[in-house]
């Protein structure tokens, strides 16, 4: 039987910083996201959340080519999820 999971699309912007001197041995970046959910108040009603490190959208992850990022990630909200990262490229 298939797990229930309740899918949440995120938005993560991973930032590709191209045209830099790429390092002889690439950094390791490192973030911590907990995930929760969160009351808010809408039109007379109580919804909740998503939020990551209490942010909605989730924060956005800087990486420079060649670089390993890491993301730990917490759950602490009520349903399974599912993470989409989004990839936009910049250049310089
Ligand atoms: C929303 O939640 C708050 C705090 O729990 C409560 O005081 C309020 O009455 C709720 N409002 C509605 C519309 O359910
Ligand atoms: C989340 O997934 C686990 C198994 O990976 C399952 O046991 C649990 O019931 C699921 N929870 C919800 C709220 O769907």
């Amino acid at each position: 039987m298939w797990l229930i999971m309740k899918v949440f699309v995120l938005h993560f912007i991973g930032f590709l910083l191209l045209g830099g001197v790429l390092p002889a041995n690439a950094q390791e970046r490192r973030y911590k996201f907990v995930l929760r959910d969160a009351a808010y108040a809408r039109l007379c009603t109580n919804k909740t959340i998503l939020t990551i490190n209490g942010q909605f959208p989730g924060p956005t992850i800087y990486a420079t080519k060649g670089e390993t990022v890491i993301v730990d990630v917490y759950n602490r909200a009520n349903e399974n999820i599912t993470i989409h990262w989004y990839k936009h490229l910049y250049f310089k």
